[in-house]
């Protein structure tokens, strides 16, 4: 089974509370809330009060993904706002092992993220180490972008090695996942689908977007029989 995990980049911030109770209500699994830095990523965007005001307002597992140059600084805040999973860049961690153990002296769980050009390689000796490896299928830095398919067939080596090695490290990729990639990104292994703009600019509101989401990928709840 795979989760699903909106992320509020795409989201209306004027009505976060709004949007969090709608995937909350409509089943979804997670939320995944996108911190950039502007230096990473050519983008700015939340930080650590964001992920507590959705502490606040939901009870949902929340992940924060973390594309900023020398996070380990700010990971305790991350951790302190109630992050329930903190993941961070390959690229930006050249003492990776340092990097997890603070997130895991967090109370929080660590995850390992990889941009589309980095090979999944780098991943190999920390995955016993961390509870989710991220493909990221687009460039990192903005939402709504194209879905970069070449990007499955990491996902596949990564589930190959996940087995091989009977980790229970989950498998999430991130970045252009919608209604038409959605059932190829689980039948490659992802275990954790991320998605923005599907979700938060579905043409029939936030709940529409989670429930499409999830009747795709066998997640669907049953209807409701009429008692007439
Ligand atoms: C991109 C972010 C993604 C983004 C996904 O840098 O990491 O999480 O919000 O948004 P969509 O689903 O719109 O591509
Ligand atoms: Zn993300």
């Amino acid at each position: 089974m795979s989760l699903l995990a909106p992320s509020i980049l795409a989201a209306d911030m004027a009505h976060l509370a709004e949007e969090l109770a709608a995937c909350e209500q409509a089943g979804a699994d997670r939320i995944h809330i996108d911190i950039m830095d502007n230096h990473f990523v050519p983008n700015l965007t939340m930080g650590p009060d964001v992920v507590a005001a959705c502490r606040r307002s939901t009870s949902l597992f929340l992940e924060a993904h973390l594309m900023v140059e020398r996070p380990e600084p700010i990971i305790p805040r991350f951790g302190a706002a109630g992050a329930n999973l903190i993941t961070v860049h390959v690229e930006t961690c050249p003492e990776l092992s340092r990097t997890v153990e603070i997130i895991r002296a967090q109370g929080a769980r660590p995850g390992v993220a990889v941009n589309p050009a980095t090979p999944v390689d780098f991943l190999v000796d920390i995955l016993p180490e961390i509870s989710l490896a991220l493909v990221m299928t687009v460039e990192p830095g903005f939402g709504g972008q194209p879905f970069l398919t070449p990007t499955l067939a990491k996902v596949r080596a990564l589930k190959r090695l996940v087995e091989d090695r009977q980790l229970s490290c989950d498998i999430e990729v991130d970045g252009g996942v919608g209604p038409a990639n959605a059932v190829a990104c689980v039948e490659a292994g992802a275990t954790v689908l991320v998605a923005g703009t599907s979700v938060f600019k579905a043409p029939g509101g936030t709940a529409a977007g989670v429930g499409c989401l999830l009747d795709l990928i066998g997640r669907g709840r049953p209807l409701r029989s009429s008692s007439a």
